[in-house]
């Protein structure tokens, strides 16, 4: 039997005995079992969280996250959790910790919970509560991160994922703990289309792009040519992807950077080939028809050496 099932039949048979003994067993989701305190430093820490951050934790039991994260990262924020003395335990924690502040917890269901201020969500729940809460979580403002204690989201691979000890797991009896972390990915499917001034001339670039969660494929269509996309790359609302087109009889290296927003992308174009190089500035739009490029700014050839850039 593998270590990883003996841990997850430990969880499980812990989880099963601790909603044995709860008064709220009926309505709540998930059993009350705390996030090791080191385990909340290392959530925290992977979610980047500071002072510009709004997090909220979804069934905040004693209140712990929310706390550390005002207390250690500067956030404010919100618990909501259904049981009332978990309410009252993280009312009096937050005191203690002089963060009140900047914190509050709500005794409500995480379902029905608006979570449109977050910039930052937090869960130690369930598998099948996580998918449940996926769909709402996916509509969520791009860039939004999601730390889960222990659980993932099936096919909703994580941005990051991290494995540790935790000596205070389980009530002291220790055990491992696995981290999750995703970035809410914009919505960027569809075909969007841009020009840029190259070797004296407006260039129209076609792409066609492919979206699973932040998964990205796709393909360009420059001319009459059509390559596949490279390095395709989507973190919350920044796009990145690459490819090589020839300009001129000459392969170029084509690299795209920018910002996602709504139907439009703002950025960079960098191109480089054996008689172009330089940057320039990208502006693509989704469904549109290209903007006519800046006729006196762009990328000309070179006849003789690299870095041309007039
Ligand atoms: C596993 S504990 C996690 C506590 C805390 N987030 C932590 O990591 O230390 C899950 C918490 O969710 C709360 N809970 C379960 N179902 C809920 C629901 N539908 N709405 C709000 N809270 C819920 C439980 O009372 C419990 O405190």
């Amino acid at each position: 039997m593998s270590s990883l099932f003996v841990d997850r039949a430990a969880a499980l048979l812990f989880w099963g005995l601790t909603s044995a003994v709860s008064a709220f067993a009926a309505e709540l989701s998930v059993p009350y079992v705390p996030t090791p305190q080191e385990v909340v430093e290392r959530m925290l820490q992977i979610a980047k969280v500071g002072p510009g951050d709004y997090l909220i934790d979804l069934g905040s039991g004693d209140g712990r996250i929310v706390i550390t994260a005002a207390k250690k990262h500067g956030a404010r924020g919100f618990g909501v959790d259904l049981d009332p003395q978990r309410i009252r335990e993280s009312n009096e924690n937050a005191r203690r910790a002089g963060v009140t502040d900047r914190v509050a917890f709500y005794q409500r269901d995480l379902f029905d919970t608006d979570l449109g201020e977050a910039t930052v969500i937090t869960m130690y729940l369930l598998p099948r509560v996580n998918l449940e809460l996926r769909p709402r979580l996916l509509q969520l403002k791009p860039g939004t991160r999601i730390v889960s204690h222990d659980f993932s989201m099936d096919d909703w691979k994580p941005d990051a994922h991290v494995a540790m000890d935790a000596k205070d797991k389980y009530g002291g009896s220790g055990g491992k703990s696995d981290i999750y972390f995703w970035v809410v990915p914009a919505r960027v499917a569809g075909t969007w289309r841009w020009e840029l001034p190259v070797a004296g001339k407006p260039r129209a670039y076609e792409v066609t792009l492919e979206q699973r969660y932040q998964v990205l494929s796709g393909a360009v269509r420059v001319g009459d040519r059509t390559v596949k996309l490279q390095n395709a790359r989507l973190s919350g609302e920044e796009i990145r992807f690459s490819f090589t087109a020839g300009v001129n009889g000459a392969p170029v290296k084509h690299e795209f950077r920018g910002k996602v927003d709504g139907d439009a992308i703002g950025g960079s174009a960098t191109l480089s080939g054996a008689r172009i190089e330089g940057q320039l500035q990208w502006n693509a739009r989704r469904g549109a028809r290209p903007a006519v490029a800046p006729r006196d700014t762009g990328l000309r050839l070179s006849q003789s050496s690299r870095g041309a850039f007039n």
